[in-house]
């Protein structure tokens, strides 16, 4: 293979060249047998895009809005916990690269570098917060706080966890964290709290930011989200790693932006490797996009400059593949503009 990787498959690849077994059993993974994360890819291979031709293209843009913040592109960056295990620059490269390319990095709670690290690291760039909720309320209370207080614009509460799904790639290599990392809540130490309920989005919401749900996949939550106040949703089976079985983002996508009717804004990620994957979520009703393991290939290979341009590959992917379509912006992406 060429050196000069052209697409994010090519880092997938050098990720893997790259990362020791270990590391990337944990990060390439899903749960049971990966029916749903070979879903997430597959659904967007199944979905063909309807292009409109003699449109005039000549001024294409990627930018959106965001709850209400202006993006150079309609791409985000999912929460992913352990990236130093990815790069010794971890979360911090992450950071700078999503402030370059002009989008929101959300941290994850199981980060291993802290919320104020991150935006003194990152001062200018858009940061959210996830939130997984631990038995120690304490803890993730002081997590928050941290991040309401250093800048950060959102939490986003991961709903599909209350317990870890069952990766068998990490059964098989017994992974372990490395012993020189910390994470900020840590994920296999500290037990979720399995009671949480939709009543904890009040509690949520009085830290004074606007709450995200991820880990939808039905119209029946995502109505619940909405009439519990939720800012945002995000169609997430989290990368399938949490429930083996599930659809794939993109086949629950629609029944979801249908049951929210506009009062939510309605994201996607799991299985985004290109701008036109991105496109396909926008026809099917997505506002924006995230992606979880693009990114983290990037940083594994190159580190900041690697997800700097994982993002500026899909992003001109994205930027050309509109121009191709027959629109000038997301805005203009329509259902017709898929099957
Ligand atoms: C290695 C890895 C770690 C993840 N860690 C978290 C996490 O800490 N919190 C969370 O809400 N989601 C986590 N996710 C899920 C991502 O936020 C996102 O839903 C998923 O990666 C999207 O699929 P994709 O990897 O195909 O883009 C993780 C995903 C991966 C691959």
């Amino acid at each position: 293979m060429s050196r000069v990787p052209v697409n994010v498959h090519d880092y997938e690849r050098l990720a893997e060249e790259t990362l020791d077994a270990n590391a990337h059993a944990y990060f390439a993974g899903g749960a049971g047998d990966e029916v749903t994360m070979r879903e997430n890819r597959a659904a967007f291979e199944r979905r063909k895009l309807r292009p409109r031709v003699l449109v005039d293209v000549r001024a294409v843009t990627t930018r959106t809005t965001v709850l209400g913040t202006e993006l150079a592109l309609p791409i985000l960056i999912a929460p992913v916990a352990l990236q130093r295990m990815a790069h010794p620059e971890g979360e911090v490269a992450t950071a700078r690269a999503a402030a370059a390319a002009g989008t929101i990095m959300c941290l994850s709670t199981a980060a291993t570098t802290r919320p104020a690290e991150l935006a003194e690291a990152a001062p200018g760039g858009l940061r959210w917060f996830q939130v997984y909720v631990f038995d120690n309320r304490a803890l993730t209370e002081e997590l928050i706080a941290e991040a309401v207080d250093n800048g950060f614009s959102a939490l986003v509460l991961t709903a599909d966890t209350p317990y870890l799904g069952r990766r068998e790639r990490d059964l098989r290599i017994d992974f372990k964290v490395p012993e020189h990392l910390t994470m900020s809540g840590d994920l296999f130490g500290e037990g979720f709290d399995a009671a949480l309920s939709w009543r904890d989005l009040e509690w949520l919401a009085g830290f004074g930011l606007p709450v995200v749900v991820k880990g939808i996949l039905t119209a029946e939550d995502a109505q619940l989200a909405c009439e519990h106040g939720s800012a945002a949703i995000v169609v997430s089976n989290h990368g399938g790693r949490q429930l083996d079985g599930v659809p794939a983002t993109l086949d629950a996508l629609e029944e979801v932006v249908e049951a929210v009717d506009g009062r939510a804004e309605v994201l996607l990620d799991g299985g985004i490797r290109r701008g036109t994957d991105v496109l396909k979520a926008l026809a099917l009703g997505a506002h924006a996009t995230l992606i979880g393991r693009a990114m983290l290939w990037g940083l594994a290979a190159r580190g900041e400059e690697g997800v700097a341009d994982v993002l500026r590959l899909l992003r001109d992917e994205m930027e050309l593949a509109l121009a191709l379509l027959g629109c000038s912006s997301p805005a203009d992406v329509t259902r017709a503009h898929a099957t």
